[in-house]
């Protein structure tokens, strides 16, 4: 099996946590992009999705699915996206597409996250990955500075604008023992936007495609 299949396979089991009738949030990706092909089949059964970036929306659109603001949907019953890195407790990198200021908040906005990844992404504690951070171009260097004194390694996503006009860092050679205290410590720093950490608002359900089929993690197997 290529990776593909197994991100394929983690997308269309999260089809089964799509209620009827109701709006749902929709990530950004390639293991996504699966999960949108697999959702047109159920267009019709749902009120439309929220969209976390330009790209899924344009691909939402394209499978005939509608597509709403946030403002307008509210609470959302679930949102589906992909990871970078995920524990098993449910904390992740996100981001590697840059559209992690979107995801941050239609994740906060929705009762459910299910993560979907093929199972290279389930790590022990996150960090291989660089951390991603969104910040406001005028204090790409202030913030860049500030993570060095974190013991981070940042390097500038030069040629990169995220869908909000902003700037991206990457952040190298962090062990993330604690992701949610680094977490809130990169949130404090002034120009920081978004950080790709996402342990305060983890996953409440990981599908994990691997060789055997998708394997499920929840809070009660956590
Ligand atoms: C985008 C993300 C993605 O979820 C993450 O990069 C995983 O992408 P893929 O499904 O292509 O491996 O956070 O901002």
């Amino acid at each position: 099996m290529t990776q593909d299949d197994l991100k394929q396979a983690a997308a269309e089991a999260a089809l089964q946590y799509v209620e009827d009738n109701a709006w749902l949030g929709v990530g950004t990706g390639s293991t996504v992009d699966f999960f949108i092909e697999a959702l047109a089949k159920k267009r019709n059964a749902i009120k439309g999705a929220v969209s976390s970036s330009e790209r899924t929306t344009a691909l939402l659109k394209k499978c005939g699915i509608t597509v709403e603001e946030l403002n307008n949907a509210g609470d959302l019953s679930v949102y589906i996206d992909g990871a970078d890195e995920v524990t098993e407790h449910g904390a992740m990198i996100k981001g590697g597409g840059g559209a992690l200021t979107r995801e941050k908040i239609i994740a906060a906005a929705s009762r459910k996250f299910v993560c979907i990844a093929d199972a290279s992404k389930l790590k022990p504690f996150l960090g291989d990955f660089p951390v991603p951070i969104e910040v406001i171009p005028m204090a790409r260097s202030f913030v860049a500075r500030a993570i060095v004194r974190l013991g981070g390694q940042p390097e500038w996503r030069s040629g990169f604008t995220t869908d909000n006009d902003n700037a991206i860092l990457d952040v190298h050679g962090w062990e993330l023992l604690n992701p949610v205290e680094m977490e809130s410590k990169l949130n404090q720093i002034p120009g920081v936007v978004t950080v790709g950490i996402f342990a305060q608002r983890g996953a409440d359900v990981i599908l994990l495609g691997d060789e055997d089929g998708v394997r499920t993690l929840t809070p009660e197997t956590f």
